[in-house]
């Protein structure tokens, strides 16, 4: 991309180091270069990507002076407001720096996207002059709710109404009160404090939302009606299927388990790159797969089942009563496997990328939320798009292996896989072109060019 005479546009990326968040700013990263701009990915110490993968991309350290206690803590609201903290001085003076590099290399940087809730850049971009634009990576209707969350905790009637509560929250249909993404990490307080700080848009020239409109239309104006800048809304992985920005080795033996698996026959179960659950949850969750008697492709991630290192906890006797049904790995290759023609349905904690990954694929989800805007996601799934069931009783062997099979044989969830095979149809409109991620991505790269 040529301007000012020979000078190349430059997009420095701010990602939040968590799986979850890397992801959709690397798959903007791979659709900003494929637009000609080039990208330079600032990261921490902290979950760092591995720049082997993405041999496009310059990569620029910020020192995060995160200690092991804080990195290792599990808890990533705690750990985010620390990178704020430690990370706004080293960030300015790397990019400082960068600047300088760029005078005598025909560079300009054009402008700095970041994560919400990385919002220390925003304040960084402002002391040096440089254009700085918020990406949302989670869906519309999760800002609608953390509104709605700030909102009556402002008005002091969080606590009268009872979070956990059943009850529809006035003016915020479909959400429960307990749809509300409270998250199960840090207290009330912090996380209010975190939400605040990254709805604050600041001097950011606009904001890109991480979906497609067809989705959440109703949640998208309602942000519009607020937002004094520019909003693009883009369904980011539909634009960079085939792109990994995996932090985890993916075990690709699990693709020829799944080439052995009759079509749509096998269920997908993976809770993402955070959640932890506990060997009575692993358990329930082992004795309802095995008794579904469908075949199943599990990720089980290192570290995730409190007081294991892997698969200590598993009951005795289940390996050996699976057989060959089951295949259960450290980490998937998910877009692959979700892409496979086996794969029927998918148990999910309903992290917002493998929801969109879900939709865009046209598999079905058994929905188990577990913190924040999975509650959201998982309302979504079930109540409105009505591509999910939700484990509503907990994780019971004998609802598990209910749902399982409502889901995987019985007509209910073969109403749903053809819902959910409408989504996908739906999902390909919306980056063809003349769809509604196609314009806005199209619109964001002349916004771009503005500068
Ligand atoms: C976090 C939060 O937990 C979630 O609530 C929020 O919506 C996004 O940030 P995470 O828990 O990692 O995300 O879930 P998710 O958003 O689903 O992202 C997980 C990513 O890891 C997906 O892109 C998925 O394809 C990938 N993945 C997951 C793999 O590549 N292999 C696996 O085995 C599991």
């Amino acid at each position: 991309m040529e301007k000012q005479g020979k000078r190349q546009l430059r997009v420095v990326l701010v990602p939040c180091p968590i799986q979850g968040h890397i992801n959709p700013m690397l798959q903007l990263g791979t659709i900003l270069y494929s637009k000609g701009f080039s990208i330079t990915v600032a990261h921490t110490n902290f979950n760092s990507p591995n720049p082997s993968n993405h041999p496009n991309f310059n990569f620029l350290l910020v020192p995060d002076v995160l200690n092991e206690f804080q990195s290792s803590s599990g808890d990533m609201m705690a750990v985010v407001l620390r990178l704020n903290d430690n990370c706004k001085a080293p960030f300015q003076e790397c990019l400082a720096q960068l600047m300088k590099q760029h005078k005598t290399q025909d560079e300009v940087i054009s402008c700095i996207i970041y994560d919400e809730i990385m919002y220390f850049a925003e304040s960084v971009a402002n002391q040096l002059k440089l254009p700085s634009i918020i990406l949302r990576p989670l869906s519309a209707n999760f800002f609608i709710s953390r509104n709605a969350l700030l909102q009556f905790k402002a008005g002091g009637n969080l606590f009268l109404t009872g979070l956990g509560s059943e009850e529809i929250v006035p003016n915020f249909h479909p959400f429960r009160w307990k749809d509300l993404p409270v998250s199960k990490f840090g207290s009330l307080e912090t996380m209010s404090q975190l939400f605040e700080n990254a709805s604050h848009v600041g001097n950011s020239a606009a904001v890109i939302v991480n979906t497609m409109d067809f989705l959440e239309q109703p949640s998208l104006a309602r942000i519009l009606q607020q937002c004094q800048v520019p909003l693009f809304s883009i369904g980011l992985y539909k634009f960079a299927p085939a792109f990994s920005s995996s932090l985890l080795k993916e075990d690709m033996s699990c693709i020829t388990w799944l080439d052995k698996q009759t079509k749509n026959s096998a269920i997908y179960v993976s809770l993402g790159s955070v959640t932890l659950i506990d060997e009575n949850e692993l358990a329930e969750m082992a004795w309802g797969l095995a008794n579904s008697e469908q075949p199943f492709l599990w990720v089980v991630r290192p570290g995730s089942v409190r007081g294991s290192d892997w698969l200590e906890s598993l009951p005795e006797g289940f390996i050996e009563s699976i057989g060959e049904r089951g295949c259960i790995v450290k980490w998937a290759p998910q877009k692959e496997v979700l892409a496979h023609q086996s794969v029927g349905g998918f148990w999910s904690h309903c992290g917002w990328n493998s929801t969109m990954e879900s939709i865009s694929q046209g598999v079905p989800v058994i929905c188990r939320p577990n913190s924040g805007d999975q509650k959201v996601n998982a309302r979504y799934l079930s109540h409105v798009w009505k591509v999910g069931l939700e484990l509503e009783n907990g994780v019971e062997r004998g609802e598990v292996e209910r749902v399982v099979r409502r889901l995987m044989v019985e007509k209910e969830g073969m109403e749903m896989r053809q819902r959910a095979k409408d989504l996908k149809k739906k999902a390909e409109h919306c980056i063809g072109k003349g769809g509604s991620s196609y314009n806005s991505l199209n619109k964001l790269v002349k916004f771009i060019n503005s500068f």
